[in-house]
């Protein structure tokens, strides 16, 4: 059954978080907010555009009926979206992909490099007390939604590859000294691929979020083919937009 739908949304609040970096919260009519979960994406529609814009959700309030989105300029069409105001009204495809398999019980290590960081946000929303949040920026400029992942109730340590905020260094060398019983990750390929060398060193459940160029959104183009392994170690070509983003990091070639 489909579970998606694509309706117009009106943007209530439009933030600026870092000089490239953009927070959007839009009411949504029920279909788009209801059915999400975190690691989930959107597909925004911008005028001008036949291509959508991937973007992940990066808060869910069903209440509401409001979904997050924090995204970085990269090129025109983001660019576009950044000039959008509260009162604009902009269509959404949503909810859409896989999100992470959150186990509420489970003391779970959330690891984010840059842009990666949003759409762990709202699996600290619903760990609380039991999310690990180890976020990696380029420098003290560029870091968003530390606070956000605070007020979750996630333990939060940040790093900065300068040093000019938070540990200086790489994000994995902060998370090497947490317990953790599962491991959240998506930025960077490095950064995932040493996110399931961590997990396999601790015996743990990894899974990564995975970007790839997208059309469709939906598993009819076959546009964002990417090699993946079966079970057995075979390889084969799945969709990240239908079967991912997030995948478990032993499918995974990283
Ligand atoms: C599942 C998923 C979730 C994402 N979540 C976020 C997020 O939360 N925040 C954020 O800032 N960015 C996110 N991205 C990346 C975002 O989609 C691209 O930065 C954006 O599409 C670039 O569009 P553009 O017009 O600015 O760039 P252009 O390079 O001008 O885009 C040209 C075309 O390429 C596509 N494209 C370009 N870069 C990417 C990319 N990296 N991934 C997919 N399609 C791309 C565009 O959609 C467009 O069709 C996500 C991507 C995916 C696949
Ligand atoms: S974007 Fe069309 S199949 Fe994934």
């Amino acid at each position: 059954m489909k579970k998606y739908d694509s309706l117009p949304c009106g943007l209530i609040s439009a933030r600026q978080l870092a000089a490239d970096v953009f927070d959007f919260v839009f009411d949504c009519p029920p279909p788009l907010v209801q059915n999400a979960c975190p690691g989930q994406f959107a597909q925004v529609r911008l005028p001008g555009h036949t291509l959508r814009r991937p973007i992940s959700i990066c808060g869910i309030d069903k209440g509401r009926g409001q979904l997050r989105f924090v995204f970085q300029i990269r090129g025109q069409g983001t660019a576009e979206l950044a000039q959008y105001g509260p009162g604009d009204k902009l269509e959404i495809l949503a909810p859409l992909g896989k999100g992470f398999p959150i186990d509420k019980s489970k003391r779970t290590l959330l690891l984010g490099g840059g842009i990666g960081v949003p759409p762990l946000l709202g699996c600290a929303a619903e760990l609380g007390a039991n999310a690990i949040a180890c976020l990696g920026f380029r420098n003290k400029a560029a870091v968003v939604l530390e606070e956000d992942f605070q007020a979750a109730g996630a333990k939060v340590s940040v790093a900065t590859d300068d040093g000019s905020y938070g540990h200086h260094g790489l994000v994995t060398g902060l998370a090497g000294q947490e317990a953790f019983e599962a491991v959240f990750a998506c930025g960077p390929t490095p950064m995932l691929k040493a996110a399931k060398a961590l997990a396999q060193s601790r015996g743990v459940p990894c899974y990564v979020s995975l970007e790839e160029r997208m059309a469709c959104g939906i598993g009819a183009c076959l546009g964002c083919a990417t090699p993946l392994l079966q079970e057995d170690g075979s390889p084969y070509f799945g969709h990240v937009c239908k079967d991912g983003p997030v995948f478990d990091s032993s499918q995974v070639q990283l």
